[in-house]
């Protein structure tokens, strides 16, 4: 007689042939979530990308470079209190270039501001 255990084992003798969704089987690379799924990048579409391309100029500056030399903590006051970085050399040069100001967002928390920063470095890699 069969345990009941080894009638399930029947015909799956290689776990990698068992059928999706049985829990024994891990998602292959390509289900996994990317950096591009990522919570920096569901923000960035919802408050950053109606002016800013990764890549390439557009109503704000590209954003590929951006943080070059800069730490979390300018982001993070640049986008929540930025009366606080107001005498940062390149906010002044871009203040000159770009006919708006970009937008304060103060109610960004400081985790939704370092997945931001994690989206921004992805870019920069490029
Ligand atoms: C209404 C358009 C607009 C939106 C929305 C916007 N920006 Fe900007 N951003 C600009 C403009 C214009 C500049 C350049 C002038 C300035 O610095 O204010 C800029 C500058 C910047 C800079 C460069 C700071 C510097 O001067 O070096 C960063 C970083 C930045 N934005 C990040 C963001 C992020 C992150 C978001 C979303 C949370 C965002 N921006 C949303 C228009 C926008």
């Amino acid at each position: 007689m069969f345990s009941v255990p080894s009638i399930l084992w029947l015909g799956y003798k290689n776990p990698n042939e068992m059928p999706a969704g049985c829990g024994n089987k891990f998602p292959d690379e390509s289900q996994l979530l990317k950096p591009a799924d990522s919570a920096g990048k569901v923000l960035f579409q919802a408050n950053c990308a109606s002016c800013h391309h990764p890549l390439k100029d557009a109503v704000g500056p590209a954003l590929k470079g951006i943080l070059t030399g800069r730490d979390f903590n300018f982001l993070y006051l640049f986008l929540t209190k930025r009366n606080k970085v107001k005498n940062d050399k390149l906010v002044q040069a871009h203040k000159k270039i770009y006919i708006f100001n970009c937008m304060e967002f103060r109610y960004l928390t400081k985790v939704e501001v370092r997945n931001l920063e994690a989206f921004i470095h992805d870019y920069a890699a490029l």
